[in-house]
């Protein structure tokens, strides 16, 4: 036997070639049959294979876990082996920035990278993950912004490893947020976080009359505690509250405070923005993030807009009052939830807002008492005075410039705000002294107009 006897072709082309039928075209034609054939067995294998053999999730922008992949997909890891590394590089990213403005001016920029369009691959655990991120053709009907996926495949045998990495996303979403607060506002049809998370602002830092914040809290937190009282009774489980009182009081500061404390976020809408319209506020209220006050700001408008409607038929871009009680109790409403209400003017509201499970309690956010000028006193200078002797001295130069009445109607009588002091003292970080001899500037010029 010869060694090197050559292995003998499965097709021998110059066999082929010198056959006249073959050369004259058929045979050329059969061997593309051939190879279309084989192709089209290629193209569905491989379809096959992806079918039998991989599995994927999609996870659409309008879903609450798409930032949360995103930015677990934006986590840096750590990849030993070479061909991971090679692998996983991720060449492509985006970026988010969002700027925030910094109590004492400069604005704060921080930005946020993430995959960008298009596909990539990941190495978690011991599973590839091909993650493709999309832009659809096709807008959503109703904002108009175009619809957005992420697309994530694996192989079927470490189809588990999605449970690990939707549990990884959401705690790292929560622990991102520990300590703060997160206010949505609208944009669009969607809830956007305004800014970044806010540092919770501590229940502390807001000065309220003398029992009103612990009123506001124990009712909330008594709510909360009771879900199965509420679906025992078959009632929706729902709690609203107004808070009334001129600007500057501190209204919105305790909300933001008070969904601090309860953990929640905080979902804002300004009623008299012009756009928010009935559908809108109803869309919205549909996908209300969990956890989440509902925020709605300047409640009155939607009164004053009813009045101008009657006067002069105008139906323009804002709430009407229907809208607000739909909002509250209606079908949009959903069955769970918390509500603030704020108004400046509560005269403009009408009483049948003030029902069980559209206004459950009411309270009045007033301009600064007595009461809450000592506290402020001692929340800014309580370290350097020590034996309240400079408090005394200031809330006795408040009492002579006649800055407190007596109550009337049960309501205590008040020339500033609590937004006033709080300016006065920012002003006088340092210096007591001046903050006595600058109290005359607590008293608005208008009010002093109208004596
Ligand atoms: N009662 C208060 N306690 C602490 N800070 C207050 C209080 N009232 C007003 N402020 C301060 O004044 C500013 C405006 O308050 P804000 O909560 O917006 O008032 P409102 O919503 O009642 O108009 C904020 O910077 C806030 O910190
Ligand atoms: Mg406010």
């Amino acid at each position: 036997m010869s060694e090197s006897a050559p292995t003998r072709p499965l097709l021998n082309l110059d066999a082929l070639f010198d056959n006249p039928v073959f050369a004259g075209g058929f045979g050329l034609a059969s061997l593309g049959a051939v190879l279309a054939f084989a192709r089209r067995g290629a193209i569905s294998t491989v379809g096959l294979i992806r079918r039998r053999m991989l599995v994927n999730v999609e996870i659409s922008r309008q879903d609450p876990s798409y930032p949360w992949i995103l930015a677990w997909l934006s986590q840096p890891r750590e990849q030993t082996s070479f061909l991971a590394r090679r692998l996983t590089r991720i060449n492509k990213l985006s970026v988010t920035t969002t700027t925030s403005v910094t109590a004492n001016g400069p604005t704060r920029a921080s930005f946020f990278l993430q995959p960008g369009y298009g596909r990539h691959v990941i190495k978690y655990k011991h599973a590839y993950i091909v993650v493709s991120r999309e832009k659809q053709a096709t807008a959503k009907t109703n904002t108009g912004e175009p619809h957005e996926t992420v697309e994530l495949t694996t192989l079927y045998a470490h189809r588990h490893i999605f449970e690990d990495v939707f549990t990884e996303a959401r705690a790292l979403a929560l622990q991102a947020h520990e300590g703060k607060t997160v206010v949505y506002s609208v944009r669009n049809f969607d809830w956007v976080p305004l800014g970044e998370p806010r540092r919770k602002r501590p229940l502390g830092s807001v000065i309220l009359d003398e029992g009103v914040k612990e009123r506001i809290v124990d009712d909330a937190k008594d709510f909360l505690a009771r879900r199965q009282w509420y679906v025992d009774r078959g009632i929706p489980y729902r709690r609203g509250y107004l808070l009334y009182g001129p600007p500057g009081s501190g209204k919105s500061s305790f909300i933001q405070a008070l969904a601090g404390e309860l953990d929640f976020s905080v979902a804002m809408v300004n009623l008299s923005e012009i756009g928010v319209t009935d559908d809108k506020l109803a869309f919205l209220l549909t996908k209300l993030p969990e956890r989440t006050i509902l925020l709605l700001e300047d409640a009155d408008s939607a009164f004053i807009n009813r009045r101008k409607r009657e006067a002069d038929g105008y139906s323009g871009g804002t709430v009407t009052f229907s809208g607000l009680l739909n909002a509250l109790d209606g079908l949009s409403a959903g069955e769970e939830r918390i509500a603030f209400l704020t108004t400046n003017h509560i005269e403009l509201l009408d009483p049948a807002l003030i029902r069980p499970g559209r206004v459950d309690l009411m309270v009045h956010i007033g301009g600064a008492t007595r009461y809450q000028a000592a506290q402020m006193w001692d929340r800014f200078y309580g370290d350097v005075d020590v034996d309240g002797a400079y408090r005394e001295r200031f809330l006795k130069r408040l009492d002579e410039l006649e800055l407190f009445g007596e109550a009337k109607e049960g309501q205590p009588v008040t020339r500033t705000s609590t937004a006033a002091i709080q300016g006065l003292f920012l002003f006088n970080k340092n210096d007591m002294d001046g903050a006595i001899s600058m109290a005359e500037g607590l008293i608005p010029p208008k009010l002093e107009a109208e004596q």
